[in-house]
C-alpha cells in the first residue's frame, strides 16, 4: 500500500471518485486543486496550479504515487511537464488519456482547431513516457457527464447540427475511476488496454434520446466536417469496440438530478448498437474522437 498518493484533478468528474476509492483502499490521499479546501472525509487538499507551477513542488513532495486527472481543453502537455519535473519523489504516475489520441491526424488547421484535443493528449502522454518516472497510461472514451453536457448545450439551439458519421462510445466516469484506482495501487504498467463504454451511438442518437428524455423536439441537420481528423472519426478512430468493458449505459443515467434538474428522467436511445454484437470491422478502425459534437467533446 502506497504511503502517500496525490490526485491531481481530484475535484473533477473523474478525479473525485478516484480519490475516494484510494482513500477507501487505505491510502493517504491528497488532492491538488487551484481552489483548496479543508480536509474532508479523509482527503486532504493542497493548493497548486499546474498552469503557473505555483504550489506544485510542495503539493507533490513526498508523494510515492501521483494519479494525474487534472486536465482542460488546452495546455495539458505543459501542465504535465510542470507536474513531472516537480515529482521527484514519485515512483509511479498514472495518467488518464483519451481513446484515439494516437489515431486522430493533426494535419490541417481544421484538424487542430476542431480535434486538437486528441493531439494535445498524445503530446501529454509523451511527456510522461519520457519523464524517466514509472508510468501507466489509461485511455478512456468520453464520459457520460461530458456527453450530457454537450447534448444539453446542443438542445438549446433551435436547429441542432449533428456531425454526419461520427459516433461515440460513452463510458461512466465512476468505472474509469475504479480502473484508475486499481492502476494506482499496482506497479507502473505503461500503456494499458483502453476502457470504453458498452455501446456505440451516433451523435443523432445521443441527441435524440436526450431530447426525448426532457420532452423537447428539435430538428437535426447533418453537417460534414472536413479534414483528416474528422474522417478518422467517421471510421471510428475514437471508439474501442473490442474494449467495451464499461457496464453502465447511456440509458442508465436516468434519474440524475443534473439532467436539467429533472429527476427520474429516463434516457432512451432511439436506436442503439451493442458493440459486442458487431464485428470489429464495422465499428473499428482507428480514430476516436472528441468531437464531432463540439470542440469540447473529449
Ligand atoms: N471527460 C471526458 O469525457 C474524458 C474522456 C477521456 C479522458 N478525459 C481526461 O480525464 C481528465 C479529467 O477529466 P474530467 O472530465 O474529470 O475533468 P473536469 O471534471 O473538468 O475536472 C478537471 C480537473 O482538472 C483540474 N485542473 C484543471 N486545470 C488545472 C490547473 N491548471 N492546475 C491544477 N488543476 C487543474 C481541476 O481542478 P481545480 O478546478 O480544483 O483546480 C479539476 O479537478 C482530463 O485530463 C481529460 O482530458 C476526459
Amino acid at each position: 500500500m502506497p504511503a502517500s498518493i496525490v490526485v491531481t484533478g481530484g475535484t473533477g468528474t473523474l478525479g473525485r471518485p478516484v480519490a475516494q476509492r484510494l482513500r477507501d483502499a487505505g491510502a493517504s490521499v491528497s488532492v491538488l486543486s487551484r481552489h483548496p479546501r479543508e480536509t474532508a472525509e479523509g482527503i486532504r487538499y493542497t493548493a497548486g496550479d499546474l498552469s503557473t507551477g505555483e504550489g506544485i513542488e510542495a503539493a507533490v513532495r513526498g508523494a510515492e504515487v501521483i494519479v494525474h486527472c487534472a486536465g482542460s481543453s488546452k495546455g495539458d502537455e505543459q501542465k504535465t511537464r510542470t507536474l513531472v519535473s516537480a515529482a521527484k519523489d514519485a515512483r509511479h504516475i498514472v495518467l488518464i488519456s483519451v481513446v484515439g489520441a494516437d489515431r486522430i491526424p493533426q494535419v490541417s488547421a481544421i484538424d487542430q482547431a476542431v480535434f486538437g484535443y486528441f493531439g494535445m493528449k498524445l503530446a501529454t502522454e509523451r511527456v510522461l513516457e519520457q519523464s524517466g518516472l514509472g508510468w501507466t497510461t489509461l485511455r478512456a472514451t468520453q464520459f457520460h457527464d461530458l456527453i450530457l453536457m454537450v447534448t444539453r448545450a446542443l438542445a438549446k439551439l433551435p436547429v441542432i447540427p449533428a456531425p454526419a458519421g461520427s459516433r461515440f462510445q460513452p463510458v461512466d466516469a465512476t468505472e474509469v475511476a475504479d480502473r484508475m484506482a486499481e492502476l494506482a495501487l499496482g506497479e507502473p504498467s505503461g500503456l494499458v488496454p483502453d476502457l470504453a463504454g458498452p455501446k456505440i451511438y451516433t451523435v443523432a442518437e445521443l441527441v435524440k434520446s436526450y431530447l426525448s428524455a426532457v420532452g423537447k423536439r428539435r430538428p437535426l441537420v447533418p453537417v460534414h466536417i472536413p479534414g483528416q481528423a474528422a474522417r478518422a472519426l467517421r471510421t471510428g478512430a475514437n471508439l474501442a469496440p473490442d474494449r467495451a468493458v464499461g457496464k453502465r449505459t447511456w440509458e442508465e443515467i436516468s434519474g440524475r438530478p443534473d439532467l436539467d434538474g429533472t429527476q427520474n428522467v429516463q434516457i432512451r436511445s432511439t436506436s442503439r448498437v451493442d458493440v459486442r454484437q458487431l464485428p470489429v470491422d464495422q465499428v473499428g478502425g482507428s480514430a476516436r474522437a472528441p468531437c464531432g459534437l463540439t470542440e469540447h467533446v473529449r
